[in-house]
């Protein structure tokens, strides 16, 4: 079950343009298209005449039609064209695509999943980027892997990084990196805030040699990481490395009940905005070849396939994570509630 009456990112806005683009979210099947106007509409993706994907049809005259016979919606779903019927024909109201409710902000499409709204809810977002200048780019990845499990690994954990990815680990100087220490996490409203150092465990004994932590060499302090990671519940990710000023977003929507949609940015503040894009798009293709693949290859692995309070033995370095699965229960019990 779908956390209810949330706001939801869906697609990056570039994805969606006059051509209806097929996209399936939440467990529902759906289609996303332009109006006349440029807004971006999204609706149930079966055509109710026959079954046909409306993402095969086109938009004409500001209306989608169906590649199968040719019937056209409109932005609100209504059937406004049955060709074999002739123009005058009664058109049926049953004749309809369920409309859904989305928005774009932020350069993503947000899909309102809930009761309606009488009153529109806030999209959440991260105040910092806020504004930001294009001086990102994006990557995203399908994954045939439950929600719970994606956002432990995606949106929370650090501590894996220096095993499950211990070739860059090594490249990047972390590859002895793999003590959290120091580390704690909070909840505040619906923010979940972790903070901390990864740090190779033996520098534990080099501090302790006046000469060393007073004059760390350069390979000791390029192995240490501060950072920063805020959770804005259920599944926006802010990481601050403390590095260059750069992070990385991250947002996961759940595809289905076994699959989950991931899409992540680096962020860079060099002042040239070219500069900038050029190193974001060197962060996203070492994460889309060298990082993701690896966290793939072991949540693939993971049994039981969804994550949950009872299921795992949690750690001190996964408080984070039990904080998130805390709220995801409660969040789930008034979601349940609000069905009955
Ligand atoms: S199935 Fe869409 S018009 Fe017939
Ligand atoms: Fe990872």
């Amino acid at each position: 079950m779908f956390l209810k009456n949330k706001w939801w990112a869906i697609a990056e806005s570039q994805m969606i343009n006059k051509k209806p683009v097929a996209l399936r979210r939440l467990g529902m099947d759906l289609v996303l298209w332009r109006d006349s106007s440029g807004k971006v509409v999204c609706q149930a993706q079966h055509c109710p005449h026959r079954g046909a994907s409306l993402a095969l049809g086109k938009v004409v005259d500001g209306c989608l039609q169906c590649p199968y016979h040719g019937f056209r919606f409109d932005n609100q779903g209504n059937c406004t064209l049955m060709p074999c019927e002739g123009e005058k024909a009664h058109i049926s109201s049953k004749m309809r695509v369920k409309p859904y409710e989305v928005k774009e902000a932020h350069g993503l499409v947000w899909l309102w999943w809930g009761e309606a709204q009488s009153e529109q809810s806030q999209i959440p977002w991260f105040e910092e980027l806020q504004n930001h200048p294009k001086r990102w780019a994006s990557g995203m990845m399908s994954w045939n892997v439950p929600f719970t499990r994606a956002v432990e690994s995606l949106l929370i954990d650090l501590h894996h990084f220096v095993f499950a990815h211990h070739n860059v680990a090594r490249l990047s100087g972390f590859g002895s990196s793999t003590l959290l220490d120091p580390f704690d996490a909070k909840v505040e409203g619906e923010v979940i805030h972790t903070w901390g150092r990864i740090r190779p465990q033996k520098s534990d004994d080099q501090n302790s040699n006046h000469q060393n932590s007073n004059h760390p060499t350069l390979s000791q302090s390029m192995s240490v990481a501060n950072f920063r990671h805020r959770l804005h519940f259920p599944n926006l990710a802010i990481f601050d490395f403390g590095f260059g000023g750069i992070k990385l977003f991250v947002v996961a929507t759940p595809i289905d009940e076994e699959n989950t949609w991931a899409y992540f940015r680096y962020y860079t503040p060099f002042s040239m905005p070219w500069v900038s894009q050029l190193i974001s798009r060197a962060f996203v293709w070492v994460e889309l070849n060298l990082v993701q693949p690896d966290d793939y290859k072991i949540l693939m692995s993971t049994r039981p396939r969804k994550s949950g309070l009872k299921v795992n033995n949690f750690v001190r370095a996964d408080k984070g994570i039990v904080l998130w699965h805390k709220l995801y229960e409660q969040a789930q019990t008034i979601s349940k509630s609000e069905n009955t």
